[in-house]
This record gives C-alpha cells, sequence and structure tokens, in this order.
C-alpha cells in the first residue's frame, strides 16, 4: 500500500493508502460513528471511522486513540460530499504507534506561564505550528531577495570580544586564559570587513541582548539579518530596506493563506503595507509626537506607545532617520548637513508592531570613527580591526539589521513575541 502525505490526498482519491502521524482531536458522533482529525505536518485531515465499514474490530481501536497519539492510518481519500476543495478519509484501520494519554494541553484555556514551560508540546498547536510555517516563509523570502540582488551570505561569529550595540545588554562569558568573551550583539562590524572582499554580504544567525526589559517584543536570544554594502548611501540603503519588506510581504501572502487566515490575520491590511514607505525625520516625529501631547524632548529614544502614535494614521512602515548621535551608536555616520545628528534610520512597523529594522550609513573617516570609540569609553585595542577597514581603501557603505521575530509578528498579527520563535529565550525563562 502506497505511503503519502496529508497534502498528497487528492492525487489518491479512491484509493487505498497509508498515512502516517497524529491524533489531533476526536468527536463521536453516534454508537457507531466517530470523526477523528490527523495531521502530520503537511496538513489536517478529518477521518470518518464507522462501525460498519471498518467492522468492529477495527472500530474498537479508534475508541483507544488519545489526544497526541502518534498513528498509522489505512483508508481512502474521498471529496466531501458539500465542501468544495475539501477531502475525507475513510479509515479502514488503525494502528497506534505510541500512545500519549492525559496529554497535557487540553481544550480549556491554559495561561501563558503553563503553556511555556510546556512549549515542548505546545509547539504542535495549530496555532504555533502555522506562526512556525510563516517563519519558515519570512527566513527564506529574505534570503531569496538578498541572493537575487548579490548579496553574499558571509556569517559572522558569535563570539567576540567587543560590543556593537553597547555594552549594556552583553552576555558575558569566560574565555580560557583570554578573560572574557561576549555574545553577538549583531554581526554587522564583521560584515563591514566581508564587503570589502565580497561587496555585498549578509548573515543570519541568533543574537544576544541581556535584555532587562519584559515586554512583548524582547527576547534575549532572537534572530537578525544583518545586511551590508559597499558604495550604497543613506537614501538607497533605505530603497533596498523597503524592497526587501515588500517582497516578503508579497512572499507571505502568496505562500501563507491558510496560515494567516488561521490566525485570523487581516490579510488587506497586510497588502496595504506592499506599497512605497513614509520617511519623516526623527525631529519632526518628536514635533508629531508633542503635537499629539506627549512629554518628550529632541534626544528622547521611543518607547512602544511612541512608536505606535507615529504609525497610527499609516498603512505603509515608516522609517524614521537622522537621529541624534547621543542616541545612536558609535559606528552611524555624521549627518554632513548637521554635525549632531547620524544618517541612521529605524524602520517602524503599521498597527503597532513597533521597530523591525534598524539600520545606517556607516561613519567611514578614520578620525571621527576612532574619536566616537573614545567617547563611549571602549577599549582602542579591541577595535583596532575595525578601524583598520577605514585606513585600507575605505568607501561609503551603509547596511541593515532586521528582527526576524519583530517581523513575524507584524505579518502573522501575533502580539507576543514568544510565539512566534520556537524556543523563546526571554529574562525570566530559560526551560525547556
Ligand atoms: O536596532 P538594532 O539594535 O540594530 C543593530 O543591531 C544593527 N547593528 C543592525 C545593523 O545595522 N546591521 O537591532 C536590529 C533589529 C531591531 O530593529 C529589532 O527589530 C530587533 O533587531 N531587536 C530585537 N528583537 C527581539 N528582541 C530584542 N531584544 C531585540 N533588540 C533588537
Ligand atoms: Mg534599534
Amino acid at each position: 500500500m502506497k505511503s503519502i502525505k496529508i497534502k498528497e490526498i487528492k492525487e489518491h482519491l479512491n484509493e487505498e493508502v497509508l498515512l502516517q502521524g497524529w491524533v489531533r482531536n476526536f468527536r463521536k458522533a453516534s454508537s457507531k460513528l466517530r470523526f477523528v482529525i490527523f495531521r502530520d505536518g503537511t496538513g489536517e485531515l478529518q477521518a470518518v471511522a464507522s462501525k460498519p465499514d471498518m467492522g468492529a474490530e477495527n472500530f474498537a481501536k479508534v475508541k483507544d486513540l488519545t489526544i497526541e497519539a502518534s498513528v498509522k492510518i489505512t483508508g481512502i481519500p474521498q471529496k466531501h460530499p458539500h465542501k468544495e476543495g475539501v477531502y475525507e478519509f475513510h479509515l479502514r484501520d488503525v494502528e497506534i504507534i505510541s500512545s500519549s494519554p492525559d496529554y497535557p494541553i487540553g481544550k480549556k484555556e491554559h495561561g501563558p506561564d503553563f503553556l511555556l514551560s510546556v512549549r515542548h508540546l505546545w509547539l504542535r498547536s495549530p496555532r504555533q505550528a502555522a506562526a512556525l510555517k510563516i517563519r519558515h516563509t519570512v527566513y527564506f523570502a529574505i534570503c531569496e531577495y538578498l541572493n537575487d540582488h548579490d548579496f553574499y551570505r558571509f556569517d559572522s561569529p558569535i563570539l567576540t570580544p567587543n560590543a556593537s550595540e553597547g555594552t549594556t545588554t552583553l552576555f558575558e562569558v569566560p574565555y580560557f586564559d583570554l578573560g572574557s568573551a561576549f555574545l553577538s550583539q549583531s554581526g554587522q562590524l564583521y560584515l563591514e570587513a566581508g564587503i570589502m572582499s565580497l561587496g555585498r554580504v549578509y548573515d543570519f544567525g541568533p543574537v544576544f541582548r541581556a535584555e532587562k526589559s519584559k515586554t512583548r517584543k524582547h527576547l534575549t536570544e532572537f534572530w537578525m539579518m544583518d545586511a551590508e554594502a559597499a558604495f550604497v548611501e543613506h537614501r538607497e540603503n533605505l530603497q533596498i530596506q523597503e524592497d526587501l519588506i515588500r517582497f516578503v510581504i508579497r512572499s507571505v501572502i502568496a505562500k501563507n493563506l491558510p496560515e494567516l487566515q488561521l490566525l485570523e490575520r487581516d490579510i488587506a491590511r497586510l497588502k496595504k503595507a506592499d506599497a512605497p514607505f513614509k520617511c519623516c525625520t526623527h525631529r519632526e516625529a518628536i514635533d508629531f509626537l508633542k503635537g499629539k501631547g506627549v512629554d518628550i524632548g529632541y534626544e528622547d529614544d521611543f518607547g512602544a506607545p511612541e512608536e505606535e502614535l507615529i504609525t497610527t494614521d499609516s498603512d505603509v512602515p515608516v522609517f524614521i532617520e537622522k537621529w541624534p548621535k547621543s542616541i545612536k551608536s558609535f559606528y552611524m555616520k555624521r549627518d554632513p548637513e548637521n554635525a549632531d545628528l547620524v544618517l541612521g534610520a529605524d524602520l517602524i512597523a503599521p498597527e503597532g508592531f513597533g521597530e523591525i529594522i534598524g539600520g545606517s550609513q556607516r561613519e567611514d573617516d578614520y578620525e571621527i570613527l576612532k574619536n566616537r570609540i573614545l567617547a563611549e569609553g571602549y577599549d582602542l585595542e579591541n577595535y583596532e580591526w575595525f578601524l583598520d577597514l577605514r585606513k585600507y581603501g575605505s568607501v561609503p557603505h551603509s547596511g541593515f539589521g532586521i528582527g526576524l521575530e519583530r517581523l513575524i509578528q507584524w505579518m502573522s498579527g501575533i502580539r507576543h513575541i514568544r510565539e512566534v520563535i520556537p524556543f523563546p529565550r526571554m529574562i525570566n525563562r530559560i526551560y525547556p
């Protein structure tokens, strides 16, 4: 007998086949009729178990099924009598591979603490599986766009001697006789070396921030895609980001309609975001917020409520550019029109999903960069290599970093970041 996957079901109508998977749920219709929902990772299927069709012996095995038991089932796929595009499976026999007594996640509502403590099982739930399928699409869409636009993958190290995004969120690890190493906050600095060899590069992997904040948007371990390009200046940097994000939106809509529907994502809102993005300066954003009655100064960063206000009337993401240098990283290039500002931009997603990208043109002048490093109080010794890049054939260059989970949150409409990564790492949780 042919073993098939649920997604292939329509190619095997009226043919006896074997499926392997898990029991999602079941329902008793009468003493002779039961419905069982099976899943196998490629899809879900309703199986009809009828005592007269299966015989008493096989029907008795159906009664032994438990939620999340693993099973092999044989039967005949048929078109649903009334629903177009829906298929049913007429069960012939069931073999329990491994039972699942007292599966801890039931039909009743569970609190997030409990669900996080059984994250290894919670992953099987429909919402969680849908979020992870969207994650898969977003990941590969980003890679596809970059690959098609001449960016080489360039893997930056995770153990590093220095900070890229400030010292307050560094994770320190003992490192043999050399003292301490730090877990990377972003591969950016290494990518800046990569572009001087390959022109355009990107990395994509876990980064670490010892964030003290317990919010719906912060993890201590999250995935970042950093991209970097030689001879690209501030404006073009924003254009690349916009094109890339719009490509991701179209990919998710094309590949994940069932998941978006299951998550009740407002797809029309996503479609509207696939249009030219808006851009304003940090100063303009502050003036706008002041006009709305927010108590904020010209050298302040934004919190979640401010980010939400800035995008409330916008269908598309908004770039906030030209930040005061006092609140941005040392590597950002000074604005030639105003030495107090830097050519950096954050991209804020609509619908309250907040900052999804941080990027900038990079300081390419040796003396200015050296002074910025000293002003941060960093140990120059650890940044000699980075300064070398401004000594030997420096060029104008720019880049940006996408927070993968933030982008998935926006695409999927999932409000809490802990649901868009398989095993979330947060300040108060490391298990499982
Ligand atoms: O804005 P950030 O800190 O920028 C950088 O690290 C640059 N070196 C990137 C670059 O230019 N190559 O981080 C980039 C993005 C943010 O916009 C946000 O989406 C996400 O990473 N992010 C987080 N996501 C989850 N949890 C956290 N704690 C995050 N911190 C930043
Ligand atoms: Mg940022």
